[in-house]
């Protein structure tokens, strides 16, 4: 049985003090211990979320990372570096990375190889565009891009990952997958990952649906088969939102 994943990806929001109180009210109200929360909170705030959630069941998470250890890459952020601020998690491959910075199916692959190395658990996006959709390309484009992320992991390594389908015609648009469409989409992701490892590694391996999950359409995702929990951008900003998408 695959323990429920609900993670907030707070993107690019929250100064320090809104971040902690944000963090602190999800501790207030977070009593479904037996789901996983996990807060993606950004670079700059991730120590002071920590501070408030450290003694609680509630996890960090980062947006991203950096592939190499250290050294001259002005601006980066090593898997080293979020380790020492507290962070079990890292979202990779987010599409908004994707289409905005360049990230591609070789660097996702390598920021999750090196999130691995460092006990970092790598939350894979992956997700197909509307024109990829309306082209009939979906399963052709999720099926690549999660081949790409899992290239030389191995089954021990492959275990401990998140994968997250988040079509990017529903990310933060309001117009949610429905649950038979996310479900097809998930079942498939299980199906490749069958063909890369085997039926039990990939039963083991927890797919969290993306894309305007809400407290009121996510009960009904939820209980899709394949649905293993979320990635919430939007509705993961104010803690009664997001405490209602944990509670359902
Ligand atoms: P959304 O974002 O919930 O605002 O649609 C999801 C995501 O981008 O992870």
């Amino acid at each position: 049985m695959r323990k429920r994943i609900i993670a907030g990806n707070w993107k690019m929001n929250t100064t320090v003090t809104q971040a902690v109180e944000l963090a602190q009210a999800v501790c207030d109200q977070y009593t479904r211990h037996q789901v996983d929360v996990v807060l993606c909170a950004p670079f700059t705030n991730l120590y002071a979320v920590y501070s408030v959630i450290k003694d609680t069941p509630i996890a960090l998470g980062a947006q991203n990372l950096y592939w190499e250890e250290k050294g001259a890459f002005t601006g980066e952020v090593s898997a080293e570096m979020l380790k020492s601020v507290g962070c079990q998690f890292v979202i990779v491959g987010h599409s908004e990375r994707r289409q905005y910075f360049g990230e591609t199916d070789e660097t996702v692959n390598r920021k999750v190889v090196k999130a691995l190395a460092h006990h970092l658990t790598p939350i894979v996006c992956v997700g197909e565009l509307l024109q990829e959709r309306e082209s009939g390309l979906t399963e052709q484009v999720v099926e690549r891009q999660v081949r790409g992320a899992f290239v030389g992991v191995t089954k021990a390594d492959a275990a401990k990952i998140v994968v997250a389908y988040e079509p990017v015609w529903a990310i933060g648009t309001g117009r949610v997958a429905s649950p038979e469409q996310a479900q097809e989409v998930h079942q498939f992701i299980r199906s490749i990952l069958i063909s890369l490892y085997d039926k039990e590694l990939a039963e083991s391996i927890r797919i969290q649906y993306g894309g305007s999950m809400k407290a009121d359409n996510a009960a009904e995702l939820l209980r899709q088969p394949d649905i293993d929990g979320g990635l919430i951008g939007g509705a993961s900003l104010q803690a009664v939102s997001f405490l209602g998408i944990i509670n359902a």
